[in-house]
C-alpha cells in the first residue's frame, strides 16, 4: 500500500482537484483505492457524492479501537472507496492532541488497511498544523500543487522545510505546476523558476474551466471530459506519480 498525501500550506491550489482526479485513475485502472478526505469543508466527499459525515467526528476516527474500514463508504466507481469528511475535523489538532503520539496517529489508523488497498490519497486541508504533521509521517509521498506564483514558490519552500523536520524518512516531496496559464506573464517567469529548481513533476496541470464543472458534474474528469487538456494533464501527472513511488505491495 502506497500513501500519497496532496498538501501544501496554500489555500485553493487544486489539492482537492488533483486528489479527486488521481484517485479515479488509480481506479480505473484496476487498483484498490481510498480516497480520505481530512479537510472539513468535504469537496473532495462532495465530488464523489458522499455525505461528509463520520458518525462520532474527528473524535472516534482517531481512537485506536475504531477501525478505519468502517468508516470507509463506497462510491459510484469499481475500486474506489472514499473515507468521508466531517465538519468536526476542523477541530482535529485539537482531537490528536489529546492522543499519545499524535505525529504517528494517523499512520497506526491507516497500517491496517495495507491489505486492503494498493493507494490511499490523503486531500488535506490547507494549512500547517499537527494533523499535518501526522499526514507527513503516514505518506510515502506528498504531491505539493504550485501556482507559478511567488508567494506559491515561497509556500513550496515551507512544505519542503517542514518536511524535512517532521516528514517520515523516506518521504518524496514532490510539486508540480496547477492552474497554470501561459498567457500570464507572471506565470511564465515563475515557470522557468521551477524549471530551474529541478523537484518539479513534468506534468502542469493548465488553468480550465472544465476543472471548475466538476463542481457541477459532482465527478471528476474521466467521467464527463477524459480527453481535454486538463484530463491529459492529469494522466501524465498520475503516470509520474506511479514511476515515483513504485508498485505498491
Ligand atoms: N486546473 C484548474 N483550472 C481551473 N480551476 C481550477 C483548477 N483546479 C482547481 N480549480 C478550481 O479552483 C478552486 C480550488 O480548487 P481545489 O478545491 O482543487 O483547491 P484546494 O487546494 O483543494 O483548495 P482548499 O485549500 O480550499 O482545499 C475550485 O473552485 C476548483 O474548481
Ligand atoms: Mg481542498
Amino acid at each position: 500500500m502506497r500513501v500519497v498525501a496532496v498538501w501544501t500550506i496554500k489555500g485553493g491550489v487544486g489539492k482537492t482537484a488533483a486528489a479527486v482526479n488521481l484517485a479515479s485513475l488509480s481506479a480505473l485502472e484496476g487498483q484498490r483505492t481510498l480516497l480520505c478526505d481530512l479537510d472539513p469543508q468535504g469537496a473532495a466527499s462532495f465530488y464523489f457524492r458522499v455525505k461528509a459525515k463520520v458518525k462520532g467526528g474527528g473524535r472516534k476516527l482517531l481512537k485506536r479501537s475504531v477501525e478505519l474500514q468502517r468508516l470507509v463508504r463506497a462510491t459510484e466507481f469499481e475500486n474506489l472507496d472514499l473515507l468521508p469528511a466531517d465538519f468536526s475535523y476542523r477541530r482535529l489538532d485539537l482531537d490528536l492532541d489529546a492522543r499519545k503520539a499524535p505525529e504517528g496517529r494517523l499512520a497506526l489508523k491507516l497500517a491496517p488497511l495495507a491489505g486492503e488497498y494498493d493507494t490511499v490519497f490523503l486531500d488535506c486541508p490547507p494549512s500547517v498544523s499537527l494533523a499535518s504533521e501526522s499526514v507527513l509521517r503516514a505518506a510515502d509521498a506528498v504531491l505539493v500543487p504550485v501556482i507559478p506564483t511567488t508567494l506559491s514558490l515561497r509556500g513550496l519552500a515551507q512544505v519542503r522545510s517542514f518536511a524535512r523536520k517532521v516528514g517520515r524518512r523516506g518521504l518524496l516531496v514532490l510539486p508540480f505546476l496547477s492552474m497554470v496559464d501561459r498567457r500570464k506573464r507572471m506565470h511564465r517567469e515563475a515557470i522557468e523558476l521551477c524549471a530551474a529548481d529541478g523537484g518539479f513533476l513534468r506534468a502542469a496541470i493548465p488553468s480550465a474551466s472544465v476543472v471548475e464543472k466538476m463542481g457541477i458534474h459532482r465527478a471528476p474528469l474521466a467521467v464527463f471530459a477524459p480527453s481535454c487538456e486538463a484530463a491529459l494533464a492529469f494522466g501524465l501527472l498520475w503516470r509520474e506519480l506511479k514511476a515515483r513511488i513504485g508498485n505498491s505491495g
